[in-house]
């Protein structure tokens, strides 16, 4: 595998959903596949999860890890081509990437959207030119549109506690006080679309996820509607993705004040087949979903954060296989 954005990356959901139950029951199993290789990772952004997550998984596999905050410590990085360079960016990522590919084997890339340009966003080209100039496998620790390791650790958490064999699942948006990128709901969807399970997506009118990831999910604007008999709740923020309106692209369209009925409460759990609640987190509490259900026995939001670390190593293992 040379690069890790989107489900189809992964080939058989089975085969890979396998692989992470067989790490989970060894995470050493395959410490001697890294030895002598390095993981640069890359972060534009900030990162709690996914930076110490990904550092695990790649010292399971034996590997050496290098983490590089773009924003605290190094260069400022210029990202767009062709322009003139008379502002406080002082190194351009042309010349950045194949330095840093220099120094390792595998490179992991932090690059949230910037919620401005929606065709520079969808295109993955910060991500994309790590792809071109770097001559290394890259994956995805979220970009601009996708975060494909949190997918597949949500998809590993549904799998370990599902109760039916193709159980109901329901992605909600939910309020925010700030404008937040489509990846995790775009790659969750995606993820959910490939998966064996039954598969509902809810949300207010405007927040229309890219057909690319939402497919032909079923869309339910009532969200109390959408809850009824859901074995699965997976609570996400997003800002418009700009699919019927471009020029609503990365805005919040109403005031959260005005959408806190959206808010995941005991109310809209009553309704649900007593259903699991995940969040990829940090989640705002009181925004995103209230104490009781964050707090409550079904919430699965620790053992969901926990599988982060299994995806990334068998993703990383995958890199290690093709590089050999
Ligand atoms: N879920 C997730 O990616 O968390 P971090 O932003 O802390 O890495």
């Amino acid at each position: 595998m040379k690069s890790f954005l989107n489900v189809q990356d992964l080939g058989d959901l089975k085969q890979a959903l396998a692989e992470a139950r067989e790490i989970k029951q060894d995470r050493f199993k395959y410490v001697e596949l890294g030895r002598n290789k390095t993981a640069l990772l890359v972060f534009f952004n900030n990162s709690l999860r996914t930076r110490l997550s990904t550092q695990k998984a790649a010292q399971n596999l034996g590997m050496n890890v290098i983490v590089l905050d773009v924003n605290a410590g190094a260069w400022k990085l210029e990202t767009e081509r062709g322009v003139i360079m008379d502002g406080d960016k002082s190194e351009h990522l042309l010349e950045a990437i194949p330095v840093m590919s220099s120094y390792c084997d595998i490179i992991g890339i932090r690059s949230f959207a910037g919620l401005t340009d929606r065709e520079y966003d969808y295109a993955e080209t910060v991500y994309n030119q790590f792809v071109k100039y770097s001559g290394k496998p890259i994956f995805a620790m979220e970009t601009a549109t996708v975060h494909p390791l949190q997918a597949f650790a949500d998809l590993i958490t549904i799998e370990e506690h599902k109760q039916t064999a193709r159980p109901k699942v329901v992605l909600t948006w939910a309020p925010h006080p700030r404008a937040l990128p489509q990846a995790v709901p775009n790659s969750f969807a995606e993820w959910m679309n490939a998966a064996d399970v039954d598969f509902v997506i809810t949300h207010p009118e405007g927040y229309e996820l890219d057909p690319a990831f939402a497919g032909n999910a079923r869309v339910e604007y009532d969200q109390m509607k959408a809850f009824e008999g859901a074995d699965f709740v997976y609570a996400k923020n997003w800002s418009c993705p700009g699919v019927t309106r471009p020029e609503d692209y990365g805005k919040i369209l109403t005031d959260y004040h005005e959408m806190l009925d959206w808010t995941v409460s005991d109310r809209q759990m009553a309704v649900t087949n007593n259903a699991r609640f995940m969040h990829c987190l940090p989640v705002r509490r009181g925004m995103i979903v209230t104490d009781e259900v964050i707090e409550a026995p079904t919430s699965l939001v620790i053992p969901e954060a926990a599988n982060r670390e299994i995806s990334a190593t068998v993703v990383l293992k995958r890199m290690l296989e093709t590089e050999r």
